[in-house]
């Protein structure tokens, strides 16, 4: 059943906490060199960054501590850290070794992103999605330019919303996972955006939603998070058949002229003979027109067979077309890939 989820009515403070961290310099770069990486975005996104030695040092070294590595501090460098509505917030843990932030924040671009500490990440079936480069490879290929209404499926903690949020009127957040709104919620206030609802449902349940001028989806992917080689599987086991329910369901989803931006190992064909992704699109769109772009930037091997994944962009009402291309964009340093996107959908 689709839910709506309501904001907790101490969001005031994690709004005050947001915009005291991002007016400090709590921001992208600055967290990536504190934990020796040069930029954060593209693949260093990936693997297990909390890990890496804290080269910051005094109170946005702590900050890095607390709420990037999910390390402990005592109390009196917690509190020099953070604004006091810090602890009126419901995000902090007073442990006798110290105090402890209930989650992550991962800034990414203007927005800081909630989600779970990584042990909690991995645990259990409910754990909420460490943003990672395929995050970041849909926040990239979303236009800047402004419509009314977004859909992010599988919001997560809220990271490709937030990106969506930007640029839209009303973003609605929709996850089957019950921790997901809230994770919303938290990105919402902590990077100062009003307008994203958040709902508890299934993605077959969006219809419920209305139409949307964008559809975003980062799809569970099938192979372990931290690599094709090495365990923990991701908490959410994926199923094939996810990315074709998906694809059945965009004409219903889409505004005329709307665009969908998923990023998705090519998996429907594998799973159901005859159904890969181009044919699934053309028996779901019927006559309606569309115009897809599939750029992929992995092709190799898996535990479940050969495998591409990447970025599939769909937009309705458009000339006819599908095209395959491997994904060229800029790793470092470059937050905009719709241009490049743009021209393989025809309309660069
Ligand atoms: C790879 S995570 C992406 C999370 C977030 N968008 C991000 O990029 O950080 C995929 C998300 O899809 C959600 N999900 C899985 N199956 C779903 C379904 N059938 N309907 C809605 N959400 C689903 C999971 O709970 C998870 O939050």
């Amino acid at each position: 059943m689709l839910l709506p989820v309501d904001p907790p009515n101490w969001m005031a403070d994690t709004r005050v906490l947001g915009a005291a961290l991002r007016a400090g310099g709590y921001r992208p770069r600055a967290v990536a060199q504190a934990i020796g990486i040069i930029a954060w975005n593209g693949k260093q996104m990936d693997g297990r960054w909390w890990e890496r030695a804290n080269c910051a040092e005094g109170v946005f070294g702590d900050q890095v501590e607390l709420l990037l590595r999910g390390g402990r501090l005592s109390p009196a460098r917690a509190r020099a850290a953070l604004p006091s509505a810090a602890w009126s917030a419901d995000l902090l843990d007073e442990r006798p070794d110290g105090i402890a932030l209930r989650g992550t924040i991962v800034p990414l671009e203007f927005d800081l992103v909630w989600t779970d500490t990584p042990v909690r990440a991995f645990t259990g079936n409910d754990g909420l999605f460490l943003p990672d480069s395929t995050t970041l490879a849909v926040r990239r290929c979303l236009p800047s330019e402004p419509v009314a209404r977004h859909l992010d499926v599988g919001s997560g903690g809220g990271a490709v919303a937030a990106r969506a949020a930007r640029s839209a009127v009303e973003t609605v957040a929709l996850d089957i996972n019950p921790r997901a709104g809230l994770g919303c919620h938290r990105t919402a206030a902590l990077s100062g955006l009003p307008n994203i609802r958040p709902f508890t449902g299934a993605c077959a349940e969006a219809r419920g939603l209305g139409t949307f001028d964008r559809v975003s989806f980062v799809l569970p992917l099938l192979v372990p998070w931290s690599g094709l080689a090495a365990a923990p599987v991701h908490t959410v086991a994926a199923d094939g058949g996810l990315l074709r329910e998906v694809l059945e369901l965009l004409p219903a989803l889409l505004a005329p002229g709307g665009l969908a931006v998923l990023y998705t190992q090519a998996w429907a064909g594998d799973r159901h003979p005859g159904g890969g992704v181009r044919a699934t699109l053309e028996a779901a769109f019927g006559s309606r027109p569309w115009r897809a772009a599939y750029w992929w930037d992995y092709e190799g091997p898996s535990p479940v067979g050969p495998l591409r994944a990447g970025i599939l962009a769909v937009r309705a009402d458009s000339s006819r077309g599908y095209v395959e291309a491997p994904l060229d964009a800029v790793d470092v340093g470059v937050d905009d890939w719709w241009p490049g996107l743009a021209r393989l959908l025809g309309e660069g």
